[in-house]
């Protein structure tokens, strides 16, 4: 399996109208593709075509709305007059919660945008991309997934199942001919860490992280995970027994999290 080309299609990214789905789309442009954008705000998404009429298309649209999804693929899908070759779910959102404040509508709303959304998003794209039997599927989860982490409470739950979603769904991809990723951030400076108090680090910028993004949909590895030293740390967090991982984990981040 090879990753996929312009000349097979177009991309697709949810959550483009800011952050990191935002610079990624602008970054795929540079490769060659033309890019169908879809989330919520239409304004947002008809001034980043604005930036390149043509190349990208504006398809407003809710993730956690099914119909919405399938309609967004179909009017890119007909705009483009080809098919989505790459399929980026990016789109997400993160609400801190501890349990002295634990709320369950804040719970449902990331449930509902990041793993339903991502499961409305690929009932919308996947059948197309297996019934060519090519084409390139990533999902965009986080470092926060790999294990539980202080303010993450829904959040990291939600990475975690999309982790192992994309893992499962590697599997039976693989056989249909199309190459499966999970994209697994650390902090990047966008809306979504704007309201962190604590310091986040190894703390990159949105376009530093896209062309990440970029750089590893060249290649076929499963996994796109970065910046590669906070990664490879949460990864040896991952293997610790759970009486060495609460403690570390509780000592690096006294006083960050209230
Ligand atoms: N920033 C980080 O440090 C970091 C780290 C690891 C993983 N991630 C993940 O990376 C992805 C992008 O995050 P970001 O930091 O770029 O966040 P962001 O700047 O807040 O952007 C989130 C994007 O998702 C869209 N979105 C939110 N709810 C939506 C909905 N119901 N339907 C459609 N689109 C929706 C937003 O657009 P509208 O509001 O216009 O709908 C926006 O385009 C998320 O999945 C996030 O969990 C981020």
């Amino acid at each position: 399996m090879t990753p996929a080309r312009p000349a097979d299609g177009i991309a697709w990214i949810t959550g483009a109208s800011a952050g990191i789905g935002r610079a990624v789309a602008l970054r795929l442009l540079q490769d060659g593709w033309t890019v169908a954008v879809t989330a919520r705000r239409a304004g947002e998404l008809a001034a980043l075509a604005a930036l390149h009429p043509g190349r990208i298309i504006p398809v407003a649209g809710d993730v956690t709305d099914a119909a919405q999804m399938a309609a967004a693929v179909a009017q890119a899908e007909a705009v483009a007059g080809k098919p989505i070759a790459l399929a980026i779910l990016n789109a997400g959102t993160y609400v801190p919660m501890s349990a002295q404040d634990f709320d369950s509508a804040a719970f449902k709303l990331q449930v509902d945008v990041n793993l339903i959304g991502t499961g409305n998003a690929l009932a919308a794209v996947m059948p197309g991309l297996i019934a060519r039997g090519r084409g390139q599927l990533a999902i965009v989860a986080s470092v926060a997934g790999y294990r539980g982490l202080p303010t993450a409470i829904a959040y990291a739950a939600t990475k975690a199942a999309l982790i192992a979603m994309a893992e499962s769904l590697k599997f039976d991809l693989d056989r249909a001919g199309v190459l499966m990723h999970v994209i697994n951030p650390g902090f990047v400076r966008t809306p979504l860490t704007d309201k962190n108090t604590f310091p986040m680090p190894f703390l990159i910028e949105a376009d530093d992280a896209a062309n990440r993004i970029v750089r590893g949909l060249h290649h076929t590895a499963f996994e796109i995970a970065f910046p590669r030293r906070f990664a490879a740390i949460l990864k040896l967090l991952r293997i610790l027994p759970y009486w060495l991982f609460f403690r570390l984990v509780a000592r690096g981040t006294r006083g960050a999290t209230g």
